[in-house]
């Protein structure tokens, strides 16, 4: 079952839909494809725009993603984006599009839902959700070399963790009344922190170690708890977090956190349903938001129509809750789960399906 991410974009419901496609490197351009044809095989009468961006493209025309993009992005207000490869080293020119697409439209909040998949490759009765701050932290893009020394600021500010931790508790409260039809079903006393029923929300920091950059960021998210009397909030450090995701995963319903601990916290997560190719992502701004698989361009499976789909379809479901079409993210993420418990697989999930294979599956079990 799929669940509203996010409010509906205001104004959308009634509009013309188009999607901003942006396939950029790699897997990219077999999954944003595949994820294309599920949402058109909806029979919405979803539009579709292609734009470009990435690193092939920029050896093309010496740009990461150029104003073509941004403005296509802009007018469609949704986009499905793939992945792009960035070198592990400095290039002149280059920086990740995906990150420009999140600081150009302020896309402050990474939502990164991990939930159970039918498949042996997944645990069972997981359904959590990631809401990583997304526009600051050490991504701040802050980094200079002092002589032998290279130094990177780790930004965060009183706005950016306000928001991102109301986003978290607004989903939180969201999910609770999505919940609310299954009743007190646990052990533990309603509304306890204990209690498996009641959505809680769990902030990640390191305010430890980094008292002003965390501690600041721990402050505001016991402020906007305040304003959410009903839910409770734990804290966790973000070394804890990382062993308790493997051990009792089940514990957590949201997890709030910083740019790079929700970074490497989503991929870690992605493992106990399958791995980066079922993940799906939602990158939320005021007006645009880009959806887009956990995964990045895979290099070592690329060209050869293997990737796995499923992270960029999920992701497509995630975009239909967005513009206000619940009931069709649910028949796509009903249609992944049956295409799952068929055993229609790609290699990562041990099977020998194709991306194209289980794209048919899924169109068939819409
Ligand atoms: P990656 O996510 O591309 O690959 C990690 C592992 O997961 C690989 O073994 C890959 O084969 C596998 N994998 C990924 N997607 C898969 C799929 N759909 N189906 C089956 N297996 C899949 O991460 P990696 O190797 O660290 O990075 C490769 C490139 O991607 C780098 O250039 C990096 O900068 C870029 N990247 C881009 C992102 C984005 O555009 N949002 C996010 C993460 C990485
Ligand atoms: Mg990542």
């Amino acid at each position: 079952m799929t669940r509203d991410l996010s409010p509906i974009a205001a104004g959308m419901e009634n509009t013309l839909i188009k999607i901003c496609l942006i396939n950029g490197d790699g897997v990219g351009r077999e999954v944003v494809p595949a994820a294309a044809e599920v949402l058109a095989a909806l029979g919405l009468g979803l539009e579709f725009a292609e734009a470009h961006a990435g690193f092939e493209y920029f050896k093309r025309s010496g740009e990461a993603i150029p104003d073509a993009t941004l403005a296509d992005v802009e007018g469609c207000r949704v986009a499905l984006f793939g992945a792009t490869s960035s070198p592990s080293t400095r290039v002149d020119g280059y920086r990740s599009p995906i990150l420009a697409l999140r600081q150009a439209f302020d896309l402050y909040a990474n939502l990164r839902p991990v939930q159970s998949l039918p498949g042996k490759f997944s645990r069972p009765n997981l359904d959590l959700l990631i809401v990583r701050e997304n526009t600051e932290g050490l991504y701040a893009g802050r980094e200079r070399l002092d002589g032998d020394t290279a130094i990177a600021e780790r930004v965060i500010t009183r706005r950016g963790s306000t928001r991102i931790v109301t986003t978290a508790f607004d989903q939180a409260r969201r999910r609770t009344a999505y919940n609310a039809g299954a009743g007190h079903t646990c052990t533990a006393p309603p509304r306890s922190v204990q209690c498996r029923c009641q959505q809680a929300v769990t902030v990640v920091h390191k305010a430890n170690v980094l008292k002003v950059t965390d501690g600041l960021f721990r402050e505001c998210a016991l402020e906007v708890a305040r304003d959410y009397p009903e839910i409770p909030l734990k804290e966790i450090l973000v070394d804890a977090m990382a062993m308790r995701l493997v051990r009792d995963p089940e514990s957590f319903d949201v997890i709030v956190t910083t740019n790079l601990f929700g970074d490497i916290l989503s991929d870690e997560a992605s493992a106990l349903i399958g791995g980066l190719g079922v993940a799906p992502s939602a990158n939320i701004g005021e007006r645009v938001a880009v959806f887009e698989p956990v995964h990045g361009s895979a290099p070592d499976i690329a060209g050869q129509g293997l990737a796995n789909p499923i992270g960029a379809i999920l992701s497509a479901a995630l975009l239909l809750d967005h513009i206000g079409q619940a009931a069709q993210a649910a028949r796509v993420q009903q249609a992944v789960h049956a295409t799952v418990k068929q055993g229609v697989l790609t290699q990562d999930l041990g099977g020998r399906a194709v991306t194209k294979e289980v794209t048919r599956a899924v169109i068939k079990n819409l």
